[in-house]
């Protein structure tokens, strides 16, 4: 098999708005029945390697795996030979002879696609720097069961907005259609790259994007409020004010009173009660943030299947 017959999930713009409705049709699916697709049955293996601290990420990978009938391998990348410097192109090759996808949870975004670039499997961004797209496409079926669609809905970022969260928030959010509006403080805007990337999916899907710094215009009549820390993995040393510039754009119940009535809250978590948001808000009734954190099982479920069936058609 030529490596080109082989999709990766390294950001979100990586799945057509169709095939991003595809895998959240069958996330739903897998929610309801969840033993339904048996992929990787033998078990067949996938590595599951993290480079960074994770919670909800090894929980739903690693059970996730099982419940499609396989074995997850997990590691702490350090402890393999990339942490004695093999290149990630030889790793790519080798990991490729034994599983049949890669997850991983890295730092930049540029090893994720060098790993992919020798791989012959598909490669999956379980959180970088700059990308979060497993969280967003939770986060979208979180949206679909509370409202019933995600198309045209107004989803607003408070907080980071250079963040792999906001990146894949705007990626993900209008190629589902969204209306994502950024409210950041200034030095903490979006990738230029990524706003552009982002205006063209939303100028195929009639989403938009916005960028403020105003967190009350964003909030108005919003139906998606959303944050993040203001401290990523890896951030804690960068030298910059990660508190002061942030603390107009906490998620608390004056600021939720300028969304939607009905308006939910989402955070991939984990939060910092009294930062980024209230603990009022967290725990509040228009908290999706339970829900949001169990979908990351079902959506990253429907990835995988839909990712290896894509590769077996390409095979056959
Ligand atoms: N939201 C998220 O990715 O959580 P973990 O860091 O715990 O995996
Ligand atoms: N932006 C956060 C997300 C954690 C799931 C981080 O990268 O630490």
């Amino acid at each position: 098999m030529t490596p080109s017959a082989v999709r990766h999930f390294l950001r979100d713009d990586d799945l057509t708005p169709a095939e991003q409705a595809e895998v959240l049709a069958l996330a739903a699916e897998l929610k309801k029945n969840p033993f339904a697709r048996r992929p990787l049955e033998g078990p067949r293996g996938v590595g599951v390697i993290f480079d960074k601290n994770s919670t909800r990420t090894r929980f739903s990978f690693e059970l996730g795996i099982a419940q499609l009938g396989g074995h997850a391998v997990v590691v702490d990348g350090q402890t393999t030979q990339l942490g004695r410097d093999e290149t990630l192109g030889d790793t790519g090759r080798v990991l490729s002879r034994y599983v049949d996808a890669i997850v991983w949870r890295t730092f930049g975004q540029r090893r994720l696609e060098e790993m992919a670039a020798t791989a012959t499997v598909p490669v999956v961004n379980a959180l970088s720097d700059d990308f979060h797209p497993c969280q967003v496409l939770a986060d979208l079926q979180t949206i679909t069961e509370r409202k019933g669609e995600v198309n045209g809905l107004v989803l607003s970022y408070f907080g980071d907005g250079a963040n792999n969260m906001a990146h894949s928030l705007l990626l993900g959010g209008v190629t589902a259609g969204m209306h994502v509006r950024i409210a950041a403080p200034a030095g903490f805007q979006p990738a230029a790259e990524v706003l552009a990337a982002a205006r063209v999916r939303a100028a195929e899907t009639g989403g938009s994007v916005t960028l403020t710094d105003d967190p009350y215009t964003a909030a108005d009549e919003a139906d998606v409020l959303v944050t993040d820390t203001w401290t990523s993995m890896g951030q804690e040393s960068d030298g910059l004010d990660r508190v002061a510039p942030f603390r107009p754009y906490q998620i608390n119940a004056g600021l939720l009173a300028y969304a939607a009535a009905d308006a939910i809250v989402l955070h991939c978590l984990p939060a910092h009660r009294g930062e980024e948001v209230t603990g009022e808000v967290l725990d509040g009734r228009q908290s999706a943030v339970w829900d949001e954190a169990e979908n990351r099982l079902h959506a990253q479920k429907a990835l995988l299947v839909w990712l290896l069936e894509y590769e077996g058609a390409q095979r056959r």
